[in-house]
């Protein structure tokens, strides 16, 4: 999910405390065998490991949400959430939330010894939501307020992290199966920041698969080399990319074929959080061009594009997102033509939903090409990682 930009700016603010800078890579490790230091002298804590969390996917139609569980506080009250690479910041329900939480749960401060609340509060609007339906106005929104308390992540124990409790929610909230967001974006702050200074190493993997596969996963610390295959593309981050996990691409094609208004340089930005695919009108309108022109704009749903459901099982629609490794090849993230439909809209059942939706202000893409690739994101390398999955 991705803020919407002036809240994302107050929400940087709020995280300066964070010095993601000051992050060591623990490499005392040999000097301090050396000094033959006592067994529980914290001088010989080594760097810590990686940790796998296993993750479900919000399975409601369509198969495009994954979220896990993080334990806060302490004692620890386990809170789930969707481990987004769109945001930065950590948000869950607390028990100061009324009806609009109700079908979360609520994480009770006053039952946390470690809690503190640091008393800011803020809006956050996003700019994309949970499922396949476009943002409209300000219907994805969280009241917060500011504290700090211990969270844990696969074991791994991070005190005093930066976070927010939700005191209300937009309705569009009401409906998730996971309680809140951890913000995983690509400068580490909160947990993540947390973990780094004590040595885990900046980088993480997400192994997003259908739910029919199952056993999705996310390794803080490191990647899985159990859930892929074959060798990694990676590519560099523009250098001005700052929280946003982004990389160039030269080029769309849809089975095989190109036009002028695809074979543009344009930036992607990979979002874990958002189910569908995020493009400008004419980039979208181009693509589906493409594929058939059936595929027309629904206008009960500004934005979403569909086509009668009895004529898009058989259409071919194999979408190519072309990339530049860092050592120069050319590697092609494919989003096979199952993705097409996202099912039938709620107001018109005969007709589907395709995996596009239109907005004029960034291309995005999240879970329907996600979960086609092993997926390293490498916060240190300022780099992303693609791999065939092992299933
Ligand atoms: C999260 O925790 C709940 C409650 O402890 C448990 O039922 C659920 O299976 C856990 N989910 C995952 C993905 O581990
Ligand atoms: C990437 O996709 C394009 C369009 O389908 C194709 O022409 C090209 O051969 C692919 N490149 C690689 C390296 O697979």
């Amino acid at each position: 999910m991705l803020p919407a930009l002036a809240s994302s700016l107050t929400l940087l603010t709020v995280c300066a405390s964070v010095h993601s800078q000051e992050v060591s890579h623990s490499p005392h490790r040999v000097q301090l065998t050396a000094r033959k230091a006592s067994h529980d002298s914290p001088l010989r804590r080594r760097a810590l490991s990686a940790a796998n969390i296993p993750l479900n996917d919000f399975y409601k139609g369509t198969d495009l949400q994954w979220y896990g569980n993080i334990s806060v506080g302490t004692p620890g009250q386990t809170i789930s959430v969707v481990f987004d690479t769109g945001s930065s910041t950590l948000e869950f329900p607390s028990t100061a939330c009324g009806d609009s939480c109700r079908n979360q749960h609520k994480f009770d401060t006053a039952k946390s010894s470690t809690f503190v609340d640091t008393g800011y509060t803020t809006t956050l609007t996003f700019a994309t939501g949970v499922g396949v339906d476009p943002v409209q106005g300000d219907n994805y929104q969280l009241q917060l307020r500011s504290g700090h308390d211990t969270v844990t992540v696969g074991g791994l124990v991070a005190k005093k992290t930066d976070l927010y409790v939700i005191t209300d929610q937009t309705e569009t909230f009401a409906i998730d199966p996971f309680d809140g967001i951890q913000g995983m974006s690509a400068t580490a702050q909160g947990f993540f920041a947390g973990l780094i200074n004590q040595g885990l190493p900046s980088v993480f993997g997400l192994y997003l698969t259908p739910n029919a596969i199952g056993n999705a996963e996310l390794t803080i610390g490191g990647i899985d080399t159990t859930k892929f295959t074959g060798s990694v593309s990676y590519a560099s981050l523009p250098s001005d990319s700052g929280d946003t996990w982004q990389l160039s691409s030269p080029q769309i094609s849809v089975n095989g074929k190109t036009t002028s208004t695809l074979k543009r340089t344009r930036t992607i930005i990979f979002d874990s959080g958002t189910s569908n695919v995020l493009f400008p009108t004419s980039t979208a309108e181009a693509i589906y061009a493409l594929i058939s022109p059936d595929i027309q704009p629904f206008d009960d749903e500004p934005g979403t594009y569909g086509i009668a459901c009895s004529k898009i099982q058989s259409l071919p629609a194999v979408i190519d997102l072309t990339f530049t490794s860092s050592s120069g090849k050319v590697f092609n993230l494919t989003i096979p033509s199952s993705e097409l439909s996202v099912g039938p809209f709620a107001s018109d059942s005969s007709t589907c939903q395709t995996l596009i939706n239109a907005y004029d202000g960034y291309d995005l893409v999240g879970g329907s090409v996600l979960k086609h690739y092993y997926s390293i994101w490498d916060i240190g390398n300022q780099r992303m990682g693609f791999a065939s999955n092992r299933h």
